[in-house]
C-alpha cells in the first residue's frame, strides 16, 4: 500500500473549544484543513499497541467526506482496526460506548452537536480517548500547537472504502467493521433499564409518549428502541430521518428549538411525556403534561429516584454537575449523603470523576445528564431513565416534579443567551467583570447580599490539573447565583451565557414563572455586564 507524504500550510485556528474543533463547513474544506487536524491528532497520541479506532458522526453534511478523508490518514498513521457505523453514523454516547466495548485506542466524532448543519453551516471533530470520554485539555493542547507548526500529513492512497455495506471489508492488513449503529447501543440500555416492565405500560398505551429526534442522528435509535423494542405507537417518533442539515432547524432540544413540542406538551392533546435530543444524540429535554423540567431538576430527580432502575439499583456512589447548573441535586446529595463535586462547564470534566468511581451520575445545565456506562451526556439514556422512574412511580410527570420540589425546595433558574456578539465587545464584558468582582463581596442590592464573587477556577481532584477562566460568579446569601461566562462552542462571534438561579424552600412560591421569579436577579445581571446597553439588543437569542 502507498503511503503518500503530502506538504501542507499550518492553519492558526485550531483550537479545540468545549467540545472539539468547530467550524464552519466551508472553514472545513479549505485545503488541507480537515487533514492537518486529524494528523495534529495522530501525531500528538502516545505511541501505543492498540490500533483500533471508531469513527462515525451525526450525518450532518461532509459527514462521508470527512469519514473517507479520516481513514486514509489514520491508515498511514498506523492504524488497523475501524470500527465504523453504517452510513458514517454514531451518536456520540454510541460511539463513547464502542470505543469502551471494543477497547479501542479512540474514536473521532464528526459532530457539531446542536450547530445548524449543511454547506454553509457547521462541521466539527472530536477526539475521544479509551476511556470513551473526550480528549482531556492536556490532549487538545497537544493537538493545537501541533497544528501550528504543521509541515506535513501522511495518507494511504487507497480507494475509498463502502460505508453502507455491514460486516467486514480488508485492504492488505487493514480491518475495517461496518456495523450497525443502534444494535450495541440499544442492548447496553436494556441493561440498564427495566425493559419489561417499560415494554407492559408502553406498549398496552398506560405511558404515552412523543419523542422528537430533530432530523438528527437519534431518529434511528428513539425508532428502533422506543417504538420498535418497547411498543410505542409508531409515529411516536417524529423528525424521525436524520437530514444533513437537519431539516434546516437547529438541532438543539429546548423550549426554543423544539418549539412544536413544547407546544404540544401545553395543548390538551398533550401525551404522558415527550422528550426531544440534538444532533448527534448526547442532550435531551424533558416534558411532561403541561410541564416543563429543567435539565438541572432532571439531573436532581434522576439521582433521587436512581435506585428504581435497575442498572442503579445498588446505590450511587456520588453526583456531579457543571458550575452554572443549579444546586438542585447539591440539595439531593446532601440527603443521601452523597459526595457532590462542582466542575467547569463542559462533559471533559466528568471523565477523570467517572472513571475513579467517584461519581455515577452527571449533568450540565445545558441539556446534559449522563452516568458511568458511557463518558458522553446521553439524551435516550436520560429518557430511558425518566420512562423507567415514571413506570415505576405511577404518577405524572408534574407530580414528580412538585413533590421533589416539596422535599427539597425548588431551585428557580433560566440561562440568557446573547449570540453572535462582537468579539471585542464580549471579551470587554467579562474583563470589566473581572475588575468588578473584587470589590462586589458583602454589598447589598435591594433584597440580596452578595456573599461571594469570583473566577471559577478547578482543580481535578484525581490528576491535580488546573482549569482556570471557568466563569465568573457572583453568589447572594440567599443561595441565589448570577454567572457569566462566554461560550466555547460558538463558531460566529462570541457568546455571552448569562445563568440565573433563586433557590425557594416555599412551597407555596413555587408555582411562580421562572421570569418573573429571576425579574429581580435579571435586572441585577444587567446591571454588572451591560450587554444590552453595549450592544444595543433589548433581549436574549435564546432564553433556556
Ligand atoms: C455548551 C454548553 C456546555 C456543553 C457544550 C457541549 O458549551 O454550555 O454545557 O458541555 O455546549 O455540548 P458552551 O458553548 O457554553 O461552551
Ligand atoms: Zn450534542
Amino acid at each position: 500500500m502507498q503511503i503518500n507524504t503530502i506538504q501542507t500550510q499550518a492553519y492558526s485556528d485550531q483550537k479545540p473549544g468545549t467540545s472539539g474543533l468547530r467550524k464552519k463547513v466551508k472553514v472545513f474544506q479549505q485545503a488541507h484543513y480537515l487533514a492537518n487536524f486529524v494528523q495534529a491528532i495522530f501525531s500528538s497520541l502516545e505511541e501505543s499497541d492498540n490500533k483500533t479506532l471508531v469513527i462515525g458522526g451525526d450525518g450532518r453534511y461532509f459527514n462521508r467526506t470527512a469519514t473517507q478523508i479520516i481513514v486514509k490518514i489514520a491508515i498511514a498513521n498506523g492504524f488497523t482496526d475501524f470500527i465504523i457505523g453504517q452510513g458514517g453514523l454514531l451518536s456520540t454516547p454510541a460511539a463513547s460506548h464502542l470505543i469502551r466495548k471494543y477497547n479501542a485506542l479512540g474514536g473521532l466524532i464528526l459532530s457539531a452537536s446542536h450547530n445548524p448543519g449543511g454547506p454553509d453551516e457547521d462541521f466539527g471533530i472530536k477526539y475521544n480517548i479509551s476511556n470513551g470520554g473526550p480528549a482531556p485539555e492536556q490532549y487538545t493542547n497537544a493537538f493545537y500547537d501541533y497544528s501550528k507548526s504543521i509541515t506535513e500529513y501522511q495518507i494511504a492512497d487507497v480507494a475509498d472504502i463502502d460505508l453502507n455495506t455491514l460486516g467486514e471489508q480488508q485492504i492488505e492488513n487493514i480491518n475495517i467493521r461496518i456495523i450497525d449503529p443502534v444494535d450495541d447501543y440499544a442492548d447496553l440500555m436494556a441493561s440498564l433499564f427495566d425493559f419489561d416492565l417499560l415494554k407492559r405500560v408502553i406498549s398496552s398505551g398506560k405511558l404515552s409518549l412523543r419523542f422528537d429526534a430533530m432530523h438528527a442522528i437519534t431518529g434511528p435509535y428513539a425508532s428502533r428502541i422506543l417504538e420498535d423494542i418497547l411498543g410505542a405507537p409508531e409515529g411516536s417518533v417524529i423528525n424521525a430521518t436524520p437530514l444533513e442539515d437537519f431539516g434546516g432547524h437547529h438541532p438543539d432540544p429546548n423550549l426554543a428549538h423544539a418549539k412544536e413540542l413544547a407546544e404540544l406538551m401545553f395543548s390538551s392533546d398533550a401525551p404522558d411525556f415527550a422528550a426531544a435530543s440534538d444532533g448527534d444524540g448526547d442532550r435531551n429535554m424533558i416534558l411532561g403534561n403541561n410541564i416543563f423540567v429543567t435539565p438541572s431538576d432532571s439531573l436532581a430527580i434522576i439521582a433521587a429516584n436512581a435506585q428504581l432502575a435497575p442498572g442503579y439499583a445498588s446505590g450511587i456512589s456520588g453526583v456531579a454537575r457543571s458550575m452554572p447548573t443549579s444546586q438542585a441535586v447539591d440539595r439531593v446529595a446532601k440527603a443521601m449523603n452523597l459526595p457532590c463535586f462542582e466542575t467547569p462547564t463542559g462533559w471533559k470534566f466528568f471523565g477523570n470523576l467517572l472513571d475513579a468511581d467517584k461519581i455515577t451520575l452527571c449533568g450540565e445545565e445545558s441539556f446534559g445528564t449522563g452516568s458511568n456506562h458511557v463518558r458522553e451526556k446521553d439524551g435516550l439514556w436520560a429518557v430511558l431513565f425518566w420512562l423507567n422512574i415514571l413506570a415505576k412511580k405511577a404518577q405524572p410527570v408534574s407530580q414528580i416534579v412538585t413533590e421533589h420540589w416539596q422535599q427539597y425546595g425548588r431551585d428557580i433558574y433560566c440561562r440568557h443567551d446573547y449570540e453572535a456578539v462582537d468579539s471585542d465587545i464580549a471579551n470587554g464584558i467579562m474583563d470589566h467583570l473581572r475588575e468588578q468582582i473584587k470589590t462586589l463581596a458583602g454589598q447589598e442590592f435591594g433584597q440580596y447580599t452578595i456573599q461571594y464573587a469570583d473566577e471559577f477556577s478547578y482543580t481535578d481532584p484525581i490528576d491535580n490539573s488546573i482549569s482556570k477562566q471557568q466563569g465568573i460568579r457572583i453568589g447572594f446569601a440567599d443561595g441565589s447565583r448570577i454567572i457569566f461566562r462566554l461560550s466555547g462552542t460558538g463558531t460566529v462571534g462570541a457568546t455571552l451565557r448569562i445563568y440565573l438561579e433563586k433557590y425557594e424552600a416555599d412551597a407555596t412560591q413555587h408555582k411562580q414563572d421562572p421570569q418573573d421569579a429571576l425579574a429581580e436577579l435579571i435586572k441585577l445581571a444587567e446591571q454588572f455586564c451591560q450587554v444590552k446597553k453595549l450592544t444595543g439588543r433589548v433581549e436574549p437569542t435564546v432564553i433556556t
